[in-house]
């Protein structure tokens, strides 16, 4: 790669040593948060950072957060440094800045990628205004297994709306154009296979086919990269024995040979420096030289770049030419942003100020939140509640609380913005003071008397609302856990208030899919409500009392027991399924079913829908082939049964009868919402064609196998009957 003559001549002017700057990314202002994350490794406070920022060994700067403070040091590198080469600004921007929208697992329920973008767009708009290019998002790891933490950052279990959600995001945080101010480049992350741990466990290793990487982990990143993204970020696990942040394979072969990735690639937190603790390098200067030749062009906070490539270089371990090439990418990204033309871009202290994020963003907040709401269950159609004439009781600590609405990766949050379940729901009553508010346990312990109090709530009350759940620090980095459940004081209080006998409502608190046991399970209505963020108790209002009619479904399946991890809806088909015919020898538990207790795809709505069978047609008319090159539309008929305008998620569903390697049960391939009056119908239509049934063969080649498939149009992954079609050889 050639950049323009103007940076080839700057390039020509750069010593080593200023290159070797261009490769490095430190933490700025925020300190005490860096220094909590990794506190051996942050030696750099912000005094000494501007003095290597003056010196030209600093490209990039993150959690630096303020255009004041960032134009600062934006000033020192354009005006003090020897080439005045301009800093990249980043930062974990995850979901949202001063507004924060759903976590991202709760914003993938709505299925609309489209919201996604909305958000991510409103979060690049408030980021920029206070002084950011970059963005550490989004986080496109494929979790399959709900003890891992993370899970809360991304968009589920499912590859084709992982796909979605990761261009959609890409799209929201970069813009139509990536010089303007309010731009801010995306960063797919985490390069790759992270959302596979093992066990759940995070940080640990990945055991994986090359066919799985390719068909379920790796799509993502491939969709956020065709929608623009110019930066990746290598993760931290190994996979297969090598770790990801020095794997040549995937960060060169893969990223740069197959795929022709322009950008750069970030490493993961210090992951450069923790090849030594992984056992792949012997010594830090080991591990410089294989993270920077497999592919990593920059080092996030280890130090270890600038420590050990000037050596490496002198010794010719690595060639000059691999550090151009890597100074040519962060430079060639930097142009692209317009920072050689506009280096104070998205630094302008006035626009921060005069930045009213209430103004600007609460109503998508509150729109992306009330649409990230799953009703798992709903009997005898407890839900909607009427606004006056019945007594509600809100029973459970996140009743009030105001610390746990965000939910993890969320730095720059505005909890002035927050609006809790207590004071969203008095809004909402036409009689606020009919809310009788009772704490009743804590997150993690019981309260004196709490139980007590909650029981005389829920006797004198119609319908109680049991706030109970994760609080906000059992998911995200670091946050796996053995037993995903309600924490016990809060099932605790849950099982008394059920026994008073006054009907139930659940409103869940979750950063994963959570095995519900007892009256938390058995309770006449549940709502997933994950952690909506800043309009929280106003979106949860809007659902309760039938202002908004329910339309997310479950991205993730939820487990009957923790156990069953990881429990996923597109599984592999096993010689000994769980059929009624079969003998104990099957694939199954002892104690459950082998099937999720609300599989992926599921959630109800205030209204009917009723699916018509699925019909097959190609060019008009009625078809059972899939021809090589064509087409095959899949339709059914929708009907609004019920009383409701509503929105429900239509899924398209197939199944490979016959592979070379052995398929899931079930795909989802394609998806929408779709919003009907009662009584309307209408006519849902997919196009298939070949390419959507690909998958990695037994050769290693990415192909669909001629045969039957089984199509299905359903609520969820688990509904509908199948209609049959052939793929006919070419
Ligand atoms: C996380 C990344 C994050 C980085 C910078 C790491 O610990 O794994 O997702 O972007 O820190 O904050």
């Amino acid at each position: 790669m050639r950049l323009d003559d103007r940076l080839e001549a700057l390039l020509a002017r750069m010593t080593l040593e200023e290159k070797i700057g261009q490769l490095g990314i430190f933490a700025d202002m925020l300190r005490p948060f860096a220094a909590d994350v990794n506190p051996e490794m942050n030696e750099l406070n912000a005094g000494e950072l501007r003095e290597q920022i003056r010196a030209g060994r600093v490209g990039a700067v993150f959690n630096g957060v303020g255009a004041v403070q960032g134009r600062e040091s934006q000033r020192i590198a354009v005006e003090e440094s020897r080439l005045g080469i301009p800093l990249l600004m980043g930062a974990d921007v995850i979901h949202g800045m001063r507004t924060v929208f759903p976590i991202p697992l709760g914003e993938a329920a709505s299925f609309e990628p489209e919201l996604a973008e909305r958000t991510a767009r409103a979060a690049a708009i408030e980021a920029t205004a206070s002084g950011l290019h970059w963005t550490f998002a989004p986080t496109l790891d494929i979790a399959r297994d709900q003890r891992w933490g993370r899970v809360a950052e991304a968009a589920g279990e499912d590859v084709v709306l992982g796909n979605a959600f990761a261009a959609a995001r890409v799209r929201g945080f970069q813009g139509s154009d990536l010089t303007a101010n309010d731009s801010m480049l995306a960063t797919p992350k985490h390069f790759a296979g992270y959302g596979a741990v093992m066990g759940g466990l995070d940080y640990n290793s990945v055991e994986m086919s090359e066919g799985t990487l390719r068909d379920v982990h790796l799509p993502p990143f491939k969709a956020a990269l065709d929608a623009g993204a110019l930066t990746v970020m290598s993760a931290f696990n190994d996979i297969n024995g090598v770790p990801a942040s020095a794997h040549d394979g995937l960060l060169t072969g893969l990223l740069r040979g197959e795929w022709g990735f322009k950008g750069f690639v970030v490493s993961d937190y210090t992951a450069d420096f923790e090849l030594v603790a992984h056992g792949f390098a012997g010594d830090e200067r080991e591990a410089t030289k294989l993270s920077f030749t497999a592919g990593v062009d920059m080092s996030m906070q280890s130090g270890l770049y600038a420590a050990h490539l000037p050596d490496l270089v002198a010794s010719g371990e690595v060639p000059m030419d691999v550090i151009d090439q890597g100074v040519r990418r962060v430079l060639a990204v930097k142009q692209a942003i317009g920072l050689f033309d506009n280096p104070y871009r998205s630094l302008d202290p006035e626009v921060e100020a005069a930045l009213d994020p209430q103004a600007l963003h609460f109503d998508l907040a509150r729109d992306a939140a009330r649409r990230s709401i799953v009703l798992l269950k709903n009997d005898d159609d407890l839900l909607p509640l009427r606004k006056s004439g019945q007594k509600l009781a809100l029973i459970g600590p996140y009743a009030r609380d105001r610390d746990n609405i965000e939910g993890c990766w969320t730095l720059f949050g505005d909890t002035r913005l927050h609006v809790n379940l207590e004071d969203g729901l008095r809004a909402a009553l036409e009689d606020g003071d009919a809310l009788d508010v009772v704490d009743g346990s804590g997150m993690e312990d019981a309260i004196d008397g709490g139980i007590d109090a909650a029981v005389e709530a829920a006797r004198k009350a119609d319908v109680v609302l049991l706030a109970i759940g994760e609080p906000q620090g059992y998911s995200g980095e670091a946050q796996s856990r053995t037993r995903i459940v309600v924490p016990a004081a809060q099932q605790a209080l849950a099982d008394a208030v059920a026994a008073t006998g006054t009907p139930v409502v659940v409103l869940l608190r979750h950063g994963r899919a959570l095995a519900l046991h007892g009256a938390v399970r058995d309770a006449q209505a549940i709502l997933a409500t994950w952690f909506l963020g800043t309009a929280t108790g106003t979106a949860v209002a809007d659902v309760l009392f039938g202002d908004y009619n329910p339309s997310a479904r479950l991205p993730v399946s939820f487990p009957r027991d923790s156990g069953q991890q990881p429990l996923y809806y597109n599984r592999q088909r096993t010689g000994r399924p769980e059929l009624p015919t079969m003998s104990e020898f099957k694939s199954r538990w002892r104690e459950m079913p082998h099937s999720a207790l609300y599989p992926f795809g599921h959630g109800l709505s205030y209204t009917r829908f009723v699916y018509g069978d699925v019909e097959l047609s190609s060019d008009g008319a009625s078809a059972d082939t899939l021809d090589w090159d064509g087409t095959l539309t899949v339709s059914v008929t929708l009907r609004n049964d019920g009383s409701r305008f509503g929105e429900e998620v239509v899924q398209l569903y197939i199944h490979d009868r016959v592979g070379s390697r052995v398929r899931p049960i079930r795909e989802l391939k394609d998806f929408r919402k779709v919003a009907l009056a009662p009584g309307e119908h209408t006519t849902v239509s997919f196009t298939l064609r070949r390419d959507q049934l690909a998958f990695t063969t037994r050769s290693g080649a990415f192909a669909a196998e001629p045969g039957l498939f089984d199509v299905w149009i359903a609520p969820d992954s688990e509904a509908g009957t199948a209609a049959q079609f052939t793929l006919a050889r070419a």
